[in-house]
């Protein structure tokens, strides 16, 4: 049995804007800019598409101990991105969340973010997180400190400590676990992107840069995820049997 509906949660590690400049001879900034229009697109597509939540991966924790220059322009672009797209999301009805460290980039770009958030939060469409200053190993930690402060105060028993509440505790809560998971820019690894929730994510490789990823490149791929079948450790007849899917799909 495949998947006849789109996703439910579709997350995207865009990469390769770097790259694509340097093939063309530009600084690779020219390339995060391109990719910052391709956000857009891919936001009105993916809701188009009947995806709930997207989940972009903007900048990760590791990014910022790049050159100061290129660190500086991508807030810059965050920033910018977070100003200019807020009526056009606000329009659409998404709903735009931000996981990862918000704290830790520079005030105007957090207000910017957070305005977003705020102008966005009555939102009844698709849920759009920018994964920003995000590490998904910094996410289990800080859920750990929460959880373990609590048993601290006496507030919890160690054993009654589940899976289910350290995902609570995370920035990723109150989302479903990623059905589909694409990375752009022809790398194979995950590079610290929500390792948990990502546990029976499909993954979707493609060498297309983003500043080339396109809907018609989404399209593509939500129907390579409708061609697959999951069977979250079950057996496939299992799954024909229906039901069972279902239930699996429910954790
Ligand atoms: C992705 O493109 C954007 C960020 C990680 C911020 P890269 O900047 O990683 O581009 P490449 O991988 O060097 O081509
Ligand atoms: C992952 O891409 C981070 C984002 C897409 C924001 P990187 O380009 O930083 O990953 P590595 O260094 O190739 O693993
Ligand atoms: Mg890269």
């Amino acid at each position: 049995m495949t998947n006849p509906s789109a996703p439910s949660h579709v997350a995207i590690i865009l990469d390769g804007n770097g790259r694509w400049a340097k093939a063309r001879g530009l600084a690779r900034v020219v390339g995060h800019e391109f990719g910052a229009d391709r956000v857009r697109e891919v936001v009105r597509a993916a809701g188009r598409a009947g995806v709930k939540f997207l989940t972009v991966y903007a900048l990760s924790m590791d990014n910022k101990k790049r050159p100061a220059d290129e660190v500086a322009a991508l807030y810059r672009l965050l920033q910018r991105f977070a100003e200019t797209e807020r009526n056009e999301l606000v329009g659409q009805g998404v709903k735009v969340e931000v996981v990862g460290d918000i704290e830790s980039l520079p005030p105007a770009c957090q207000q910017a973010i957070n305005g977003l958030c705020e102008a966005t939060a009555a939102g009844q469409g698709m849920l759009f997180r920018l994964a920003v200053a995000y590490s998904a190993r910094e996410d289990v930690g800080r859920a750990v400190q929460k959880l373990a402060r609590q048993v601290e105060a006496g507030a919890l028993p160690v054993g009654a400590i589940t899976p289910e509440m350290l995902r609570e505790a995370m920035w990723t809560a109150g989302a479903p676990d990623i059905d589909l998971l694409i990375r752009t820019g022809g790398e194979h690894r995950l590079s610290d992107f929500m390792l948990l929730e990502a546990s029976y994510a499909e993954l979707y490789f493609t060498d297309v840069a983003w500043p080339d990823f396109s809907a018609d490149h989404l399209l593509a791929a939500l129907a390579d995820y409708a061609r697959r079948e999951r069977r979250f450790g079950l057996t496939s007849a299992q799954v024909q049997a229906g039901g069972v899917l279902r239930q699996a799909l429910a954790r």
